[in-house]
């Protein structure tokens, strides 16, 4: 009967648009789930490397350079105050940076590189709750007291950290400030965000 017909290719008009729909709702699913699993050049870019050029960076100055979108800070040191961290390890929660806030190559008094122990790297975020603290190199400023040597000052909740990055005791920050990955490409360059050796895998 031309009813059933009629019916009958409802139906299947009607099987058809849903499997379309089906379809298409599986696909709108999925292209978000792929897109999440292959990160885009943006995203790439964002967490890559970054080169820094510390050929104009000053004993006792610092400079700053963004990677992964945090503040890394650089600090080329003095020879006095290499000798000051040896004084204020005694007021360190971590002197001897036994929490892994660094690669191994920086697991020292300096928290540096050996070959170039003057200049530190580290990422100018505290460990406390993520402000990022203020560069305070004066020596014995009114507000921090006379056995200040220079340091970090976190205005939020008053954390302390030497030039080091070493987190003094008795402040809320738990932990000193990380070092990142980093190497030199040559005595002026560094690369921040991979310190994989030439030829490594
Ligand atoms: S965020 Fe720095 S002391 Fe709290």
């Amino acid at each position: 009967m031309s009813t059933d017909g009629v019916d009958t290719s409802r139906r299947r008009f009607l099987t058809a648009s849903t499997s379309v729909v089906g379809a298409v709702g599986v696909v709108g699913v999925a292209v978000p789930f792929l897109s999440s699993w292959q990160p885009s050049a943006r995203a790439k870019a964002a967490g890559a490397p970054v080169e820094a050029d510390i050929s104009k960076l000053e004993e006792g100055s610092m400079m700053t350079v963004e990677w992964r979108k945090q503040p890394v800070w650089i600090v080329r040191r003095t020879a006095q105050n290499l000798k000051d961290l040896e004084v204020l390890s005694a007021e360190m929660t971590d002197p001897d940076s036994e929490v892994p806030q660094q690669p191994e190559y920086a697991k020292n008094l300096h928290r540096s590189r050996v070959e170039h122990k003057e200049v530190i790297v580290m990422v100018g975020i505290c460990t406390h709750l993520g402000c990022s603290p203020t560069p305070r190199m004066e020596v014995a400023p009114a507000d921090l007291g006379p056995d200040w040597k220079g340091g970090f000052f976190c205005p939020c909740h008053g954390s302390k950290f030497d030039l080091a990055g070493r987190v003094y005791k008795g402040v809320p920050a738990p932990t000193n400030l990380v070092v990142p990955p980093y190497k030199y490409l040559s005595d002026t360059q560094i690369l921040i965000g991979d310190d994989t050796e030439e030829g490594a895998a």
